[in-house]
């Protein structure tokens, strides 16, 4: 035996042989308990709409995302994560829809607790569905989206879906300070158990096509766009300040955004700081495996249990994923 190679006493394949070693071995598993689904909610009743640029995601009335709600729970998935598209009626420059008690966001927050009160809802902090110029801000007259007004704003915002009952209130727009003055607030009016998902590695990515479509904010944004708020996709020790920042400032999880294009990322977070960490499959990504998958180029079910692998093993904790209901299933399916 030539004892400058560790072959034949080493086979990597001796354990790939059997199925059971095989799943012995098995670093990582992907399990409902790792989904999030996020849901767009519109204004009316027993309406569904669909997305064009997302096929198979819809646009539900509240009456029928409790339904969904309902199923979501019962598939053992753990949180939603919603979405309102706003009517343009009611979007302004000041986007003070944003915080009224009885806009949609925060009815449908109602609506689901009351009907299914031990699934975990979360709520999206930012103002693009609200301002009439596509912004997660306000805007001065040179369009520049302003931080610390945008943060009042924000912290009304939170402060009424706190009210409304939503369990996680994850900002999503990336103006700085806008995670302390939120948790500030929420401790002041005694919503010490409403947890905060910051979107602390937010990058401007152009993978958020679809989702734009899907709220309607695309025609309002036009040809504007988020570079002086969002992340440059060039940069990850930006991400680490980013993260540090938001965990100092009283997040108690923190999220990469989008996903498959920035596992990097998340690999690095968790092994910096250790805390939750949750990333999203954003929707240009959802559209990518659908597309392909509609046209028979790849197995759909066998992409999407794999690429939502691909962020266990990267070391994200949960998944938010417009495939969840289908994983829940398919999982579920697999097990029996
Ligand atoms: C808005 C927001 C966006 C997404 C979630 N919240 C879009 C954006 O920042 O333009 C994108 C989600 C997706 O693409 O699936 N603040």
């Amino acid at each position: 035996m030539n004892n400058s190679i560790n072959f034949p006493a080493t086979r990597m394949r001796r354990m790939r042989f059997h199925d059971f070693s095989r799943r012995l071995m098995a670093e990582n598993q992907l399990s409902c308990n790792d989904l999030i689904y996020p849901l767009f909610v519109i204004e009316g009743e027993n309406t569904k709409e669909s997305v064009a640029s997302m096929p198979g995601v819809g646009r539900f009335s509240i009456d029928l995302l409790v339904q969904e709600a309902k199923e979501c729970y019962a598939l053992g998935i753990p949180m939603i994560a919603l979405f309102p598209v706003t009517p343009a009626s009611v979007k302004s420059d000041d986007a003070a829809e944003a915080f009224n008690p009885d806009g949609l966001a925060q009815r449908a927050v109602r609506a689901i607790k009351a009907a299914c009160p031990d699934l975990g809802v979360m709520t999206d902090i930012a103002l693009d569905p609200f301002t009439s110029h596509g912004q997660d801000g306000l805007i001065n007259a040179q369009g520049y989206v302003m931080n610390d007004e945008t943060v009042a704003v924000l912290v009304k915002q939170a402060l009424s879906h706190a009210q409304a009952g939503a369990d996680v209130v994850a900002p999503s727009d990336m103006m700085d300070g806008r995670i302390g003055m939120i948790r500030e607030a929420l401790e002041s009016a005694a919503f010490i158990n409403t947890q905060i998902l910051a979107y602390s590695a937010k990058y401007a990515s152009s993978f958020y096509g679809p989702f734009r479509d899907a709220v309607g904010s695309a025609g309002n944004l036009g040809k504007g766009n988020k570079f002086s708020y969002q992340m440059d996709p060039a940069n990850s020790d930006e991400a680490l300040r980013e993260v540090q920042l938001d965990l100092q400032e009283g997040a108690d999880i923190v999220m990469v955004k989008p996903g498959m294009p920035y596992l990097d990322i998340i690999r690095r977070v968790k092994d910096e700081f250790g805390v939750p960490v949750f990333a999203y499959q954003v929707s240009g990504e959802y559209a990518m495996l659908k597309a392909a998958s509609l046209n028979g180029w790849l197995d759909e079910k066998q992409v999407v249990l794999e690429s939502l692998l691909s962020f266990k093993r990267a070391g994200s904790d949960a998944i938010l994923t417009y495939y969840a209901k289908s994983v829940a299933q398919w999982l579920k399916e697999q097990r029996a």
